[in-house]
């Protein structure tokens, strides 16, 4: 299948693209570089060993989406072109809105424009908020987000919704990712956050490194094993994988579905801190801090439908995750810039 990531050159994408590729699908990959670097397609065309288009655009521009449709005929899009920042996103809400929303209604209109029916959303599990059991079914209640960035997510999951009841032709799966860590195994495309992390591992990476002095576990005080945050983390090339299977998916099923791409498993922070020091040999100094506003006590996914409906399971193990976050940050201290 000839597939647009759109969007393409972040974390989540760069590695999706090069799974996809490896299934032997066509992409192309469109992206702004808003958030991710022009080197990381270089990266991805290194590991796949073989060109493919690349464009570099505003999704929400019509026109220039109009003229990549016109000249690829993509036959499904990935779609990943949103901010992603939960504290950015509540000082700038307008901007995530705008963004989020505009570049899937665009998606939207130009896919319709050119025949193009299967469309994979990255979600969040974010969408699930607080919840009131773990682990997560993807029947749990949603909505109760706590910042504009899980309510873009929350919005576009609705109107991806309606689009599907409205058009009988389209096909949507829409994906909620749990904590994607780690790195391509050739430690050549990883996370590159800009400016201070706000994700566990990559703070951990760049203290391990010695970019920061020490990592701040926010609270120990919660209602899990050690007291601090549970979250079910997962290896990105499994998450990537995990779009090859919603394709195939979307490919044979009209409608929308959706999946958790999660391991099931849940990890404390200090599990991770101690995983990380264990598989890679490094020390990772941590003081006990108070709880960042947001968060909650616990969040894992129960997989289930997942492996019964789209042949999907996370197959890295917890030090898998520790060792590829490690080797890309270790080869790659300040991450794709030189
Ligand atoms: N944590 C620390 N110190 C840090 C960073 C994180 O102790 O410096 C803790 C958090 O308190 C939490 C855990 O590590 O317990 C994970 O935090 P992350 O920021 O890595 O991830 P979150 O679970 O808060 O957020 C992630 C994604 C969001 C998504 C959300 C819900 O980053 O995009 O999961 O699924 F919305």
């Amino acid at each position: 299948m000839k597939v647009l990531l759109a969007g393409g050159a972040g974390y989540i994408g760069s590695h999706t693209a090069i799974e996809i590729a490896k299934l032997g699908h066509d992409i192309v990959i469109a992206d702004d570089f808003s958030n991710s670097k022009p080197e990381a397609i270089n990266r991805v065309r290194t590991i796949i060993g073989k060109d493919f288009p690349f464009y570099e655009l505003d999704i929400a521009d019509k026109e220039k989406l109009r003229a990549l449709f016109e000249a690829e005929k993509p036959e499904a899009v990935i779609h990943f072109a949103g901010y992603k920042a939960v504290g950015e996103s509540v000082a700038k809400p307008i901007a995530y809105y705008r963004n989020n929303l505009d570049t899937t209604l665009t998606l939207l209109e130009v896919m319709k424009e050119y025949d193009c029916h299967n469309l994979i959303f990255s979600s969040s599990a974010t969408v699930y908020g607080a919840p009131d059991e773990v682990p997560i079914k993807e029947t749990a209640v949603v909505g109760r987000c706590t910042n504009p960035y899980g309510w873009t997510k929350y919005m576009i999951e609705v109107i991806l919704d309606g689009a599907a009841f409205a058009d009988k032709e389209l096909s949507v799966v829409l994906l909620r990712y749990f904590n994607p860590v780690g790195a391509h195994e050739s430690g050549l495309i990883g996370e590159d956050p800009q400016g201070i992390p706000n994700n566990l591992m990559p703070f951990i990476s760049q203290v391990a490194i010695g970019k920061r002095e020490c990592l701040s576990v926010f609270g120990n005080d919660y209602d899990t094993k050690d007291g601090t945050g549970v979250r079910d983390y997962i290896h990105v090339v499994d998450l990537a994988n995990g779009h090859a299977c919603a394709l195939n998916y979307a490919a044979a099923h009209k409608g929308i579905e959706v999946f958790n791409l999660g391991t099931s498993i849940g990890y404390s922070v200090l599990d991770m801190v101690k995983a990380f020091e264990e598989a890679n040999g490094v020390k990772v100094p941590y003081k006990i801090v108070d709880r960042r506003p947001g968060d909650i006590a616990e969040c894992y996914a129960d997989a289930t439908k997942s492996r019964e409906l789209l042949g999907w399971k996370a197959n890295k193990t917890l030090v898998d995750m520790c060792r590829d976050s490690w080797n890309w940050q270790s080869k790659n201290p300040n991450g794709y810039d030189a």
